[in-house]
């Protein structure tokens, strides 16, 4: 029958990417569009996930509607789009709009606005903006805000992209935009700009092919066959039953989203798939009338996106009750996913994939949806929705149905009340904790009398399958809205159905009963206020501000002051010297690099288990398969040992395994996707050993690494922290404080390129490290081959924050190793969920402290214990340690303090170097210490921070000067500039009308040392040749991984030479240019690198001396070959060693750090009591950076840092599967980075002008930036605890509030606000007695 059906099939498909046709037989249907599109040469689109939740893949699907004879474009994640379902598409990628010679403007303005900084999410960003302007050519600054719902970018904060696009806006510069006005700052608008830029004009884009329009080529079936591999793609719903009833176990594929992820991330082998995203049938949306009940009809495989334009026109003739219903699902499918996923998802594929989190399930639930499921041999049937779901992702589907449509009952009058609520971690593109749909249908009795006739709550998150709470239809029938007690009894009812076990699968079983609740009660007072009811104990503040929190628009100002640098190519705001090739595509990262001659992929076989013993490991099955080439074991390294510090890691473990995902060996095969199934079936037996995980852990079982380092400033006795009797004038207070570990969340996953050159054991290693003399001597180590053998080089990375400082070497090692045995190129790219699971994040931190303070806040003595989760390894560990130990004082004199150190030794990765090392975790202990503090001394915490500041030239614990200290002036600056006294009024008066929002208000200092805390890496090296041309090409040894050091050195080199920048070029780094340098971290690379640079153009610059003296109308050139014909050397090699470093450890003396980069920053926030959920009003922020080489890569340094910091203390949270001891958060899907909208909505960024620094000593009196400001994100985690604790007086709750831990997730805010509903939800561990 199958046969017959597709008698006049098509074998093959055909599409256009960009404007190449390509018409293939052999496709494998499980090829997704982007690996068709990496491997066919266009790598400008990215890896970044797989999962459909980065939007680094993004691009623009072109199609033409031959109903309303238009083009259709959509922004897709080409990583879960299958290259099959593309036939008679055209595909556009980053490169098909522009190049750096012609660059789109969209590239244009946003490599000019510094809206790139690694450049490895840019791609991904302009093609999402590209789709938006291809839709809506005139888009508002609100549909810019909302376009980028789908990407993320850790380097930038996002506001300088923002900020670029909305320069296209249709509104930009409006006269009410105050942001315009701005005169001696950069204002967010750009007006400035503006006529610079050719506006878009999408005529000048590239044509959909007309071959593509014509109506002579008929619609045809597919049938796509490789291997067993099937694709059937049918024309209408006659063919896809009968195809289904041939194959009734083939997928159906509608935006393949969710089958993407099943694939990609899980694993999951599907062999026939039978496409209907292309079938017209299950797409439309139609209101019907059956026995005077009106419904909406909506057709089983319309994408989401087309369901909100379709509802959007329902909506504009419909009457409000039917509104209602409309705006339910309007409001949850504006949460939904982001907009690539929204263009493809369909409804039939959220519904019948069953997740208890899926947000349209409760709408359809509470609202008595019908399913019209359909098979070839019995035609349709019905099932209510109520019905359709068996169990955790099961239903009543049958392995021949399909389903078809889905009919939702409308509103029937007006006293029909329906509502949608969703919380998530964050709210862009996150799926739900909870979610629920309430109906209520009321009759009215008489004026102010309206009494239930049935409600209908449904709720997504709380239960295996979404639930309808049925038992509550007719509970209440006849009982009147607005009555008090009602309310209660419906609050207990529903906590009777909404029950879970304190270690229920998902975690957050208390908060997620109290979401139950809350929105219930949200529910109850909106209906309330649109009845109108009057109820006389109804407090007027029960219905203010009880929507979600609605963001504006963004803004804000970047103010350096006047440009005044009288030093040639520095002190300038020009962008990132790769900014145009980043833009568009161009610019290549380690996996971009082409596919090598005989090359090899390697995939890694990692423990299933947190510890233990190997007993044995068969990799038999795996190396029968057919290209499959090896499986690389510890047997295969000569010295299987590595370590930052200590060489205590093995680099595949040979015995045992310390932490779930250990690598245990590596299968090498002729492409990833053979040895990513390879790699499953090679079998690892086990025996289990205790597993120890946290830090509190580790102090029950005294698991810490032989590491105690303590520091004591001032005399320490017994009665230190004991007050006298009678002494009312001090007290000694204790606490401890939980800070949270970070994901890097890079962009660009770690991997390398290792290529053998079949001659004395020489390879070439392509890396993503930060530290390439690292990896050069890990891999020579490893692999017993000298050092001069082994080169490593680095073009650019995909963002780096720390993660891939010391990570790397095993990664290149293991691939060398790989690359010496077979004598073939091997490709070794950590997928997103690997990367995640084995490198380690930031050091999760416990602070312990016992402080003594006067009555008036003044501190007299600290003791205080850190400790740091720092996994299995020692990793870089201790010096992590170290500097948290010299940055708890933050900028606070302690007349007394004895601070400890020691590291916890636990079965997770090895934790690792992230942007401030320590610093920030240090710092956060005292500030959290000085909230708790000051709520027990009930004091302004402002007021003690000011009182206990440093001042000029006192001494800090670990003896380092305080010099060039502006901190209370910057203080003072930004208390008047962020009108911080002003904000305090009207928060207090925002928070006394409020009493479902709160607001608060933080300031927070930072001081940040510059230097390594360990001696020997304070040097630095630099390679430069000017050649014949006079081009220079300069080599250093830092790494460029988006911060712009390239950029600056080049500006250092042109300054010293006193040429333009456009003469000199960096290549790469390489450890044959450059030799034995530190890793690029610790902020000081520009410091160290601008004087090597500057000591090489020194050096050249005297040697062209005579012949620029010669010839003073000459250029570079002129003087460059004259010199040559001269036989001088036109190369130098520059060196730098920091002086005045002397710290001692042991004896606390001599100087520890070069300086100190300070900044200070005010937010302020809004808290959703009923959820948990923020927005960021306004941050302002205060930086010394002293004068800087590059303010636009200095501002784009602190924003970014600024939003990483926030995010490390607000929404990033980490955690680990109870069950197994494994990494949960292994990808975007449950790990959340700030997105576009959880920047502060007013951003203003000051730079501390004209000071004189009379102690700095670097480039010019430039300070270092990429780590400082991190910790200034904290001053948001501040104003949150603010809120929280406004929230929890108006409760009544007068308790101070203490171990209001890091990450304050929305879970944490909700909960911490201790109302009424908190209390009713809680769920108690059970105690379990022995
Ligand atoms: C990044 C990301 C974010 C997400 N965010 C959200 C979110 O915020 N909220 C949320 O609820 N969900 C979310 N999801 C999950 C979401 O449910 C699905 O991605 C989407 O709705 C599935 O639709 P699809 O057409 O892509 O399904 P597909 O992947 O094509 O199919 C999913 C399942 O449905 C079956 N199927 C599809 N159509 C039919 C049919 N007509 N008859 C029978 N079976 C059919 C398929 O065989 C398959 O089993 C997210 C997913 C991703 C990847
Ligand atoms: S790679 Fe596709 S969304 Fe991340
Ligand atoms: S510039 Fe966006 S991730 Fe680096």
């Amino acid at each position: 029958m199958v046969n017959a059906l597709f008698e006049n099939s098509s074998q093959s498909i055909e599409f256009f990417v960009n404007s190449d046709y390509k018409e293939t037989k052999n496709v494998d249907p499980r090829t997704t569009l982007l690996t068709y599109l990496r491997e066919n040469g266009y790598t400008g689109t990215k890896y970044g996930c797989g999962e459909g939740g980065c939007g680094a893949c993004t691009v623009v699907i072109a199609e033409y509607d031959r109903n309303r004879k238009m083009i259709n474009y959509r922004s897709a994640n080409s990583c879960l789009l299958p290259v099959c379902s593309l036939n008679r598409k055209q595909i556009i990628t980053i490169e098909g709009i522009g190049n750096p010679e012609n660059p789109n403007p969209i590239q244009k303005k946003f490599a000019e606005g510094n809206a790139s900084q690694c450049g490895f999410c840019t791609p991904g960003i302009v093609m999402s903006f590209y789709a938006l302007l291809k839709l809506n050519p005139n888009p508002t600054k609100h549909d810019i805000e909302e376009s980028f719902d789908g990407n993320l970018c850790r380097c930038t904060g996002y506001r300088p992209i923002l900020e670029s696009a909305k320069s296209f806006a249709s509104d930009c510069c409006s006269s009410t935009d105050s942001s315009c006005s701005s005169s001696s700052s950069k204002s967010s608008c750009n007006s400035a700009f503006l006529n610079e830029y050719k506006p878009y004009d999408p005529s000048l884009d590239r044509p959909f092919p007309s071959k593509f329009m014509s109506h002579d080529s008929q619609e045809i079936p597919l049938f796509l066959k490789q291997d067993n591999y099937l694709w059937i793609e049918p024309t209408n719903l006659g063919e896809l039953l009968k195809a289904k009833a041939a194959f009734p176990n083939a997928k159906i594929v509608g935006g393949n989203t969710e089958i993407g992820v099943e694939m990609n991330i899980r694993s999951f082998d599907y062999t026939v798939f039978i496409n209907i995203s292309n079938m017209k049938e299950t797409k439309s949306v139609e209101v019907s009338e059956i026995d005077g009940k009106k419904s909406v009809e909506i057709g089983a495989n319309i994408t989401l996106s087309s369901l909100i334009e379709s509802l959007k026109i329902l909506k504009i003739n419909s009457p409000t009750h039917h509104n209602r219903l409309y705006d339910a699902l309007l409001s949850n499918l504006k949460w939904f996913a982001s907009r690539q996923i929204r263009n493809f998802a369909t409804l039939a594929g959220n519904i019948v994939t069953g997740s208890p989190i899926s947000d349209l399930s409760p709408i359809l639930m509470a609202n008595n949806a019908v399913l019209t499921v359909m098979n070839e041999s019995q035609g349709h049937r019905q099932i209510p929705i109520r019905s359709f779901f068996k169990g955790y992702r099961s239903n009543d589907l049958k392995s021949d149905e399909i389903l078809f449509k889905i009919s939702i009952e409308l509103p029937s009058n007006e006293l029909t009340f329906v509502k949608a609520y969703k919380q998530a971690k964050r709210k862009d593109d996150d799926i739900a904790i909870t979610n629920a749909c309430i109906r209520v249908s009321l009759d009215k009795k008489q004026e102010n009398n309206f009494v239930i006739n049935e409600l209908n709550i449904s709720y997504g998150g709380v239960a295996p399958t979404t639930i309808y709470l049925g038992k509550l239809e007719t509970k209440f029938k006849d009982s009147k809205w607005g009555d008090e007690q009602l309310f209660d009894n419906i609050l207990d009812s529903v906590l009777e159905e909404v029950k879970f076990a304190y270690s229920v699968p998902g975690g957050m079983p208390t908060y997620r009963r109290c979401l139950s609740v809350s929105f219930f009660t949200r529910f109850w007072y909106q209906v309330i206020k649109e009845l109108g009811i009057r109820e006389k104990d109804l407090d007027p503040k029960d219905l203010e501000n009880l929507e979600e929190i609605e963001r504006e628009i963004t803004r804000g100002t970047q103010d350096i002051g006047l440009l005044n640098s009288d030093e040639h190519a520095l002190g300038t705001t020009n962008p990132h010297l790769s900014a145009l090739k980043q833009v568009t595509g161009v610019a290549r990262y380690v996996d971009d690099i082409p596919k090598q001659n005989g090359e090899l992929c390697g995939v890694l076989v990692m423990s299933t288990k947190a510890h233990a013993r190997i007993k044995s490991v068969d990799a038999s099955k795996a190396l029968s398969l057919d290209g499959v080439y090896d499986f690389i074991t510890y047997n295969d390294l000569r010295h299987n040992k590595c370590g930052a510090i200590v060489k205590d890691e093995e680099i595949l473990a040979s015995n045992e395994v310390f932490f779930a995902g250990q690598p245990i060996g590596l299968i090498v095969a002729e492409s990833k996707k053979l040895a990513k199934k390879a790699a499953l079936l090679v079998k690892v037996d086990y025996e289990p050993l205790e597993e120890i995980i946290t830090i509190e852990d580790a102090l029950k079982k005294n698991s810490f690494f032989s590491f105690n380092r303590e520091i004591k400033k001032g005399d320490f006795d017994e009665k230190t922290f004991v007050i006298d009797e009678g002494n009312r004038n001090e007290f000694v207070f204790e606490g401890s404080c939980h800070i949270g570990g970070q994901e890097h969340f890079y962009l660009e996953t770690q991997g390398c390129l290792v290529v053998p050159k079949n001659e004395d054991n020489e390879l070439e290693i392509f890396s993503s490290t930060q530290n390439p003399s690292e990896v050069q001597k890990e891999v020579s180590t490893a692999l017993g081959i000298p050092m001069n053998r082994v080169i490593c080089k680095v073009k650019r990375l995909g963002g780096g924050f720390g993660g891939k400082e010391t990570r790397g070497g095993s990664i290149a090692a293991i691939a060398s190793a790989a690359a010496l045995k077979l004598q073939k190129p091997i490709r070794f790219i950590l997928d997103r969920d690997v990367d995640m699971l084995i490198t380690g994040t930031r050091h999760p931190f416990l602070g312990k402290y016992k402080i003594r303070v006067t009555k008036d806040g003044y501190f007299k003595a600290l003791y205080l214990e850190i400790y740091n989760n720092a996994g299995y390894s020692l990793d870089l560990s201790s010096s992590v340690c170290e500097r948290a130990l010299t940055h708890c004082d933050n900028v606070y004199n302690f007349p007394k303090i004895h601070v400890k150190g020691r590291l916890a030794k636990t079965n997770i990765a090895s934790n690792t170097a992230f942007r401030g090392f320590g610093g920030p975790q240090g710092m956060m202990i005292t500030e959290m210490m000085i909230s708790e503090i000051s709520e027990k001394l009930a004091m302004d915490p402002n007021e003690i921070r000011q009182k206990n500041f440093y001042k000029e030239n006192d001494i800090t614990h670990f003896n380092m000067p305080i010099e060039d200290w502006f901190i209370p002036e910057m203080w003072n600056t930004l208390m008047e500039n962020s009108q911080y006294i002003k904000q305090k009024e009207e928060i207090n008066l925002f928070n006394a009308k409020n009493r479902w929002k709160k607001r608060g208000l933080a300031i927070v200092p930072s001081k940040f040392g510059l230097s390594f805390t360990t001696r020997f890496l304070n040097k630095a090296g630099a390679l430069v040749h000017i050649y014949t041309d006079g081009t220079i090409l300069l080599s250093h040894g830092g790494v460029e991984m988006g911060q712009g050091l390239h950029t600056k050195m080049i500006q250092i080199a042109a300054n010293t030479l006193q040429i333009p920048i456009d003469e000199i070029y960096i290549a790469e780094t390489a450890t044959d240019k450059v030799p034995n340098t530190s890793p690029t971290a610790a902020s000081v690379s520009s410091d160290m690198y601008g004087m090597a640079v500057m000591d090489a153009c020194q050096q050249l610059s005297e040697r062209i001396k005579p012949y620029r003296e010669k010839n003073p109308n000459g250029n570079i050139g002129d003087w460059a070959l004259a010199a040559y014909f001269d036989r001088v050397n036109l190369s130098a090699d520059g060196y730098y060693q920091t002086p005045d470093l002397s710290y001692d450890w042991e004896t606390n003396t001599g100087r520890l750090y070069f300086y100190f980069t300070n900044g200070v920053a005010v937010s302020s926030v809004e808290l959703d009591l009923l959820t948990g959920d923020h927005t960021i009003l306004r941050s302002d922020i205060i930086m010394d950076i002293g004068k800087s080489i590059n303010y636009s890569i200095d501002i784009g340094q602190i924003e970014g840092a600024f939003i990483q910091g926030v995010g490390w203390c607000t929404i990033e949270e980490l955690l680990v599967q109870t069950n197994n001891n494994t990494a949960f958060t292994r990808g975007p899907g449950n790990y959340k980075i700030p997105g576009f909208r959880d920047i502060p909505v007013e951003f203003n960024v000051k730079i501390l002008r004209d000071k004189v620094y009379k102690h700095l000593k670097t480039v010019k009196s430039s300070k270092g930036i990429g780590e400082p400001p991190l910790f200034l994100g904290a001053s948001v985690f501040f104003a949150l605890r603010d809120a929280v604790v406004a929230a929890r007086r108006s409760n009544g709750v007068n308790s101070p509030l203490v171990q209001f831990p890091s990450p304050c997730t929305a879970e944490i805010l909700r909960l911490a606000c201790e109302d009424s509903l908190v209390k009713k939800s809680q769920v108690e561990p059970k105690v379990i007695l022995m």
